[in-house]
């Protein structure tokens, strides 16, 4: 008995907060009103979205609470909460982002399969807890240098929840262990959120954040480590969360040719209009988030009022006030978002447009229609709104 158990019901479920928008009740995926995300550099651990696979997890006894840490190494340990807050204390402010964000939208040009998302399974948050890298040290697995020998292993992370897709067995996912062993990817094991002990919902006691991939391998509710030679085998990773291109259907799919996602694209969307809204003709305001995975920055924001004929560039920011450089490691948070605003005239019906360009030179594509995949993941498309 580690402390810590998956229930296989949803009679322990924790509160939540009353403006969460549902999208399914069991297991629980909720997401907060799009109007509450861009006010906010930091998201609130209530209003996060939430994205569960199974009945949230309890601890009985978080004394009793260890991670087990085996395969590839010499010698297999134990880690008790004790043993894992002795270790150097990092505070890294990332992004989460699942991958079915926007789903619901894509869904609309094609149907696809999946709970149904708006814009909002994304927040920013501070999370503080162990290097993956100082952790692994403690089994004999050395921080990356030019000459480690990584042999192709993985690390993989393994939960207690029941998951039906894994046949009623834990959540668990793998990162390749380059990433794993370098300090300056900032994989962390969390125990906080933005400056308090992680609630039920977001890993209690301990989950896994690595910053800049799409959310499903920031795995909640660790249980193990495993040091693997090849990676996870597992549903998550291997039948689910990887990106199929338009021509593929339910009845010529082959998983096996795609590799599992893991960082996100560029991404963004305006947060302060709903769909069809009726406004007031004269100046408002747009604002909204932006953010890329891989830790690339956000070069530019363009917002366009009269369906992309003509673009404005956004001003964009981290924290209120400061104006944000991109790459400049100096002053903006590498794994975070970005928020942009600028304000335009409106003056009749019009379709609104944001598109982001990261530090890459990459941008979001023009229609959903191109990026269409049967799991409807990564829409990262122009993100309209009629007003
Ligand atoms: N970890 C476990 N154990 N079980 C899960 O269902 N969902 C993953 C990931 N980690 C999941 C998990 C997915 S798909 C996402 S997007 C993020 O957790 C969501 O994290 P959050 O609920 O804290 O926002």
């Amino acid at each position: 008995m580690t402390g810590i158990t998956g229930p296989s019901d949803y009679s322990t479920e924790p509160p939540r907060h009353p403006c969460l928008q549902i999208n399914s009740k069991e297991p629980f995926n909720a997401e907060p009103p799009r109007s509450a995300l861009a006010s906010s550099y930091l998201t609130p651990a209530d209003l996060f979205y939430k994205r569960n696979h199974g009945p949230i997890p309890v601890v009985d006894d978080i004394e009793r609470y260890y991670v087990s840490i085996s395969g590839l190494v010499e010698e297999p340990k134990q880690l008790f909460m004790k043993d894992i807050r002795v270790l150097p204390k990092y505070n890294v402010t990332a992004t989460l982002q699942c991958a079915g964000n926007r789903r619901t939208a894509m869904s609309k040009a094609k149907t696809v399969k999946g709970v149904g998302w708006d814009v909002s399974a994304i927040g920013n948050a501070e999370w503080s807890g162990a290097k993956l890298t100082d952790v692994l040290e403690l089994v004999g697995i050395q921080k990356l240098t030019s000459t480690t020998e990584l042999g192709g292993k993985h690390v993989e992370f393994i939960s207690v929840d029941k998951c039906k897709e894994e046949n009623g067995g834990p959540y668990k996912a793998s990162i390749p262990l380059s990433q794993a062993t370098n300090p300056a990817a900032d994989v962390l094991l969390a125990y906080e959120m933005n400056g308090e002990p992680l609630t039920r919902d977001h890993g209690f006691p301990l989950r896994v954040v690595v910053p800049g991939v799409i959310g499903a391998r920031s795995v909640k509710w660790l249980e193990a480590i495993n040091i693997i030679a090849e990676e996870c085998q597992g549903f998550f990773m291997q039948k689910d969360y990887k990106m199929f291109p338009p021509s593929v259907n339910w009845e010529n799919i082959n998983w096996l040719t795609r590799r599992p996602q893991m960082d996100f694209p560029v991404q963004c969307a305006i947060c302060s209009l709903e769909d069809m809204t009726t406004i007031r003709p004269g100046k408002v305001t747009i604002s909204g988030y932006a953010a890329s995975g891989g830790g690339r920055g956000i070069e530019r924001v363009d917002v366009s009022v009269d369906g992309g004929k003509t673009w404005m560039e956004a001003s964009r920011f981290q924290k209120t006030g400061i104006p944000y450089v991109a790459d400049d490691d100096n002053t903006s948070e590498k794994w975070a978002w970005v928020l942009f605003a600028v304000t335009v005239e409106i003056l009749h019906s019009t379709e609104v447009i944001a598109k982001a360009v990261d530090s890459a030179g990459n941008v979001q594509p023009e229609r959903v229609e191109d990026i269409w995949n049967l799991r409807g993941i990564l829409n990262t498309s122009w993100h309209r709104i009629k007003v």
